[in-house]
């Protein structure tokens, strides 16, 4: 189903649906970069993004996930609302679901096509404050398949302080992952039976700054390894983690391995994984995106991609995403929230959805 038979399906209405990207697909453009603060690399390359839709001052998108149809669903902070934003038409969001039982919406996660889950939970600014929120946090449910979205509660998860990245461990058993940034930690959540356990508790995923309690923070998995980021410790790492069968009936079927620093210097918040397997940070404060190499000869390496702090290029970038059809698959999606979190020298816009090509700049910076 294509996009304006979906919304005729839908008994949407949305005017003037244009079928080609309505802006100049972003080019990779060679530019010096200053030194960033921190010990982020200088690196020669970096990406101008275009910019897919904006939203009203005092947006904060947090996290987004992908429809096969390449209709990007953004979940709120700013209000607990899901919107669903069209990449070819960007010129109107559709609200898919506002939650007056929460204050904010956080990670979401795509676990079968067209079947979501998202968190929501009482989540605070005041970083110093996000214990708050404990006993306000549950795992919700978005299936785009039927005609009207149907949107149901799964689980709350009252011993949660702060959920945050959200991502699929097996969709076929009915398991997520979840990190908790306040308490640094991943859940396992098991959707069919409604139960949750610890999953992965390092040191490595604890919060560094009594004012700021935020430690993991995006979470995705790649063969047999799940990758974080550890904000406050600045920390990119990945760790094994191995499904032992034989340990189902005990609760918690996985196997934990040994934790590994990829790289440092890296405040960030959510990333991807690419067709390589190299990850896309965004440093939310910091008004950056960054790329790590995750193998080979150029393992640990760190690019710029786009934006230093103060910038306005990617400012408050939140989540990013490749997009899911052969015509955007090099298309990297990002997620802002206009810099309500540390306000660029230009001031606080609305929360954006950008649009990087990627395209190239993996050669270009490996030589
Ligand atoms: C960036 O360009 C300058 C001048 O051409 C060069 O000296 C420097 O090595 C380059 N840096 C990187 C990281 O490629
Ligand atoms: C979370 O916030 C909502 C909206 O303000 C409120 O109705 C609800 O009682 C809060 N939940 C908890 C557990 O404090
Ligand atoms: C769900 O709970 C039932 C009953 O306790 C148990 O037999 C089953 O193995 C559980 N499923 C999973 C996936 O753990
Ligand atoms: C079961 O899980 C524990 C904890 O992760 C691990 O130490 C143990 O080796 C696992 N058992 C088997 C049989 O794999
Ligand atoms: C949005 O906020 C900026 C300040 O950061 C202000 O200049 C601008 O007028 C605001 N726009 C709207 C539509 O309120």
């Amino acid at each position: 189903m294509n996009f304006t038979t979906f919304l005729l399906f839908m008994g949407w209405s949305m005017a003037s649906l244009s079928l080609a990207f309505p802006q100049p697909v972003p080019s990779l453009r060679k530019s010096r970069t200053l030194q960033a603060r921190g010990s982020s690399p200088i690196t020669n390359y970096t990406i101008s993004p275009s910019v897919v839709t904006q939203f009203p001052n005092d947006t904060w998108l947090e996290n987004l996930a992908i429809r096969p149809n390449g209709q990007i669903i953004t979940s709120l902070i700013t209000t607990p609302a899901l919107y669903l934003v069209d990449p070819l038409d960007p010129s109107e969001h559709v609200l898919l679901g506002d939650f007056p039982q929460f204050k904010a919406l956080l990670g979401i996660t795509s676990f079968v096509p067209d079947e979501f889950y998202f968190v929501g939970g009482n989540f605070t600014a005041a970083m110093s404050q996000n214990t708050v929120g404990v006993g306000s946090y549950a795992i919700m449910k978005l299936d785009m398949r039927p005609s009207t979205p149907v949107i149901t509660k799964v689980l709350d998860m009252p011993r949660a302080a702060f959920l945050n990245g959200l991502e699929v461990l097996s969709a076929e058993d009915g398991l997520l992952i979840c990190a908790d940034s306040t308490l640094g930690l991943v859940w396992w959540i098991d959707v069919f039976n409604g139960t949750y356990e610890v999953l992965i508790d390092v040191p490595e995923m604890k919060y560094s700054d009594p004012n700021f309690l935020l430690g993991v923070n995006g979470i995705h998995l790649r063969d047999g390894y799940l990758y974080y980021t550890s904000m406050t410790q600045e920390l990119f790492c990945r760790i094994p983690i191995i499904a032992t069968p034989s340990n189902a009936t005990s609760g918690v079927p996985f196997t934990i391995g040994t934790n590994e620093i990829l790289a440092t210097g890296i405040f960030g918040d959510d990333f991807i994984l690419d067709r390589q397997g190299n990850a896309w940070i965004v440093q939310d404060p910091q008004d950056m995106l960054t790329l790590v190499i995750t193998d080979g000869k150029a393992k640990g390496e760190v690019f710029t991609v786009a934006g230093m702090p103060g910038s306005d290029v990617v400012a408050g970038g939140t989540a990013c995403m490749f997009g899911k059809m052969e015509t955007d698959e090099d298309i990297l999606y990002v997620v802002t929230n206009g810099g309500l979190a540390a306000p660029p020298t230009t001031g606080i816009v609305g929360g954006k959805v950008l649009a990087f090509d990627t395209a190239g700049y993996l050669a270009e910076v490996l030589g």
